[in-house]
């Protein structure tokens, strides 16, 4: 099962971006015990990271060539502007988690729209660095039992 993790823009700043909000962590380091995570469950995460709207929306319409199962997603800046991204979720039809490390709810009022969760399966928010693998595992229980549910 292949699992791709997308990451939006600023997001390669982790660690040295505003770590009071975001926390220590890298993105490197984010990614790798995601990665080791996904191993466990026996799936290949791919990752991906950009700071450009397009090239998001561009991987996004890849994953259905690619046979990606589920897409963990951090639009980050771009959750509360992108139309784009949105339909392209809504286009692939790829079971997403929109994850973010803060709470976007309890911060500035222009955070807590977000135009990509009505097209998820579901959001994660809040938990730091965790809420990457709490998404990954609602993901993947999610995909188990779309699979269960298929072969019965
Ligand atoms: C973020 C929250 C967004 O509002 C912000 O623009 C980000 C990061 C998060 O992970 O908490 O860049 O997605």
């Amino acid at each position: 099962m292949k699992i791709l993790l997308i990451n939006g823009p600023n997001l390669q700043l982790l660690g040295y971006r505003e770590p009071g909000i975001y926390g220590d962590d890298t993105l490197e380091a984010i990614t790798s015990r995601l990665r080791e995570l996904a191993a466990e469950l026996g799936c290949e995460l791919i990752d991906f990271q950009s700071n450009y709207e397009g090239a998001i929306v561009d991987r996004i319409g890849e994953t259905v060539a690619e046979g990606v199962s589920g897409i963990v997603l951090n639009p980050a800046a771009y959750t509360h502007t992108s139309v784009a991204i949105r339909d392209a979720i809504a286009a692939v039809k790829i079971p997403t988690v929109e994850v973010h490390l803060s709470n976007v709810h309890a911060r500035e009022e222009f955070r807590r729209h977000s135009f990509i969760a009505p097209v998820c399966i579901g959001v994660v928010a809040g938990f730091g660095a965790d809420s990457y693998e709490l998404a990954f595992r609602g993901l993947y229980s999610h995909l188990r039992k779309q699979t269960k549910n298929k072969n019965h």
